[in-house]
C-alpha cells in the first residue's frame, strides 16, 4: 500500500518502537477500536496498554473538549468527506485528568477516498504549553498595567491644566509639568527595556566586542550619578591588579554596571563599592551596599522579570536585574546574589575575556 503505485513518491522507511516516540499514540481500527497504545500515552492518560488494547476507542478515551463535547464522536471517522485526512490538533482532557493536545490522521485505502483502516492519534502535554501561554498573558497584562499608570496621570495632569489653566499659579503648573515629564520618561525607559527583554528572550542580542576597560567604565557611571547629585564620597572603586585584556560589549557593559550601581544607590543605603578583580580567564565584578540587602530566600526571584520585592514605590520596572542577567549571560557569564559583608546587596558577574568578533 505504501508503493509506487499509489502514485505517492517512495519514503525511506526506518523502523523505530512506538515506545520510543516522545508524543503519545494511540491507533484504532476504522470501527475506533484500540489496536495499540504506546508509553508517552499511557503516561498521559493514565489509562494502562492491557485496558486500552481490543476496547473501544471512546469507551478507554472518552476525550472531551473544553466544552464537554465528545472529540471521538465529533471526529466521527466514517462519516464526513471521504478526501478527509487530517484531523488538526486541539486541547482536550479526559475526565479529571489533565489537559493533552491530541491531533489525529485518517487512514484510507485505498489512500483517496477509501474506507478508513485505521486512525492515528497523537497525544502532547499540554501542561507546558499552557504554563507558556500563561506566562505570556500574565507579561502581556503585567506590561498594559505598567504602561497605564504613567499615561493615565499624563492624562490627568494635562486634562487638568488645559480645563483650568488660568486657575494654577506657576508653582503648581510646574509641579505638574515635572510630573507629566517624569512619567513620560518613566514610559520610554519601559518600552526601551521591553525591547532589550525581548530581545534577549528571543536570543536576538547582539555583541560588539572590543576591549573594555571594565574599571575606566565604572569610572564613568560613577560620574554619571555624581554629577546628577549623588554625594561623590557613596562611591567606592576597588581594581585589582593583573586583570586580563577583555573583549567585551562596551554599552553592554555599561548597561549592567549602570543597572547595579543605580539598585545600590536606590533600594541600598550606605557606601556603593564596585569591586573588579582578576579570575585569570575573566573578571569578576561585585556591586555591594549597605542597605538592608535581600532575603537569601527571595535571591532566586531578583532576577525575574517585573520582580520588585517590596519596593513597588521606588519607581523602578523590576526589569532592570532580567537585562542584566540576559546581558551576562550573553557574554558567556554568570550572576548571583548573596549578602554583602557589610550586611547590604551583593551582586557579582563574572565574565570570560572573549575573544573579538572575527577569531
Ligand atoms: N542593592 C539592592 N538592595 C536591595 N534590594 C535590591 C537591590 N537591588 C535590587 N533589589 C531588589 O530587586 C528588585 C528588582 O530590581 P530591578 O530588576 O533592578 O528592578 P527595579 O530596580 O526596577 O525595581 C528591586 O525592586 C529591589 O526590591
Ligand atoms: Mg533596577
Amino acid at each position: 500500500m505504501h508503493g509506487a503505485d499509489d502514485g505517492r513518491e517512495r519514503t525511506s522507511v526506518c523502523v523505530i518502537p512506538i515506545d520510543e516516540l516522545p508524543d503519545g499514540l494511540i491507533v484504532t481500527d476504522g470501527f475506533g477500536r484500540v489496536l495499540a497504545v504506546n508509553r508517552a500515552a499511557v503516561r498521559l492518560t493514565g489509562v494502562s496498554v492491557e485496558r486500552a488494547v481490543g476496547k473501544d476507542m471512546d469507551e478507554v478515551f472518552p476525550f472531551r473538549d473544553h466544552d464537554g463535547r465528545d472529540w471521538w464522536k465529533a471526529l466521527d471517522p466514517d462519516g464526513g468527506l471521504r478526501t478527509r485526512s487530517r484531523v488538526p490538533e486541539r486541547p482536550l482532557h479526559l475526565p479529571g485528568g489533565q489537559e493533552v493536545y491530541v491531533a489525529a490522521r485518517l487512514i484510507r485505502e485505498p489512500a483517496r477516498g477509501g474506507d478508513v483502516a485505521r486512525v492515528a492519534i497523537t497525544l502532547r502535554d499540554g501542561g507546558a504549553r499552557a504554563r507558556l501561554e500563561r506566562s505570556r498573558a500574565d507579561l502581556v497584562s503585567t506590561v498594559a498595567h505598567e504602561l497605564r499608570s504613567p499615561l493615565t496621570s499624563v492624562k490627568g495632569f494635562t486634562a487638568t491644566l488645559l480645563a483650568r489653566w488660568p486657575r494654577f499659579t506657576d508653582e503648581q503648573k510646574l509641579v505638574m509639568l515635572e510630573t507629566v515629564n517624569n512619567d513620560a520618561d518613566r514610559v520610554t525607559r519601559l518600552i526601551t527595556e521591553l525591547l532589550d527583554v525581548s530581545r534577549i528572550e528571543s536570543g536576538r542580542l547582539e555583541l560588539h566586542r572590543q576591549v573594555v576597560d571594565v574599571p575606566a567604565r565604572a569610572r564613568r557611571v560613577i560620574a554619571g550619578r555624581v554629577a546628577a547629585g549623588e554625594p561623590e564620597d557613596r562611591f567606592r572603586l576597588v581594581a585589582g591588579p593583573d586583570l586580563p585584556e577583555m573583549w567585551l560589549d562596551q554599552d553592554k557593559v555599561d548597561q549592567i554596571l549602570g543597572n547595579l550601581i543605580e539598585n545600590a544607590v536606590r533600594h541600598g543605603r550606605g557606601t556603593v563599592t564596585i569591586d573588579i578583580q582578576s579570575v585569570g580567564w575573566g573578571a569578576a565584578v561585585s556591586v555591594r551596599d549597605e542597605g538592608e540587602g535581600i532575603e537569601p530566600e527571595l535571591a532566586p526571584r531578583v532576577f525575574r522579570q517585573f520582580w520588585r520585592g517590596n519596593s513597588r514605590r521606588r519607581g523602578g520596572t523590576g526589569l532592570g536585574l532580567f537585562i542584566v542577567k540576559g546581558l551576562v549571560e550573553a557574554h558567556g557569564g554568570t550572576i548571583t546574589v548573596q549578602r554583602a559583608p557589610e550586611g547590604g546587596a551583593e551582586f557579582r558577574f563574572t565574565v570570560p575575556t572573549g575573544t573579538p568578533d572575527f577569531a
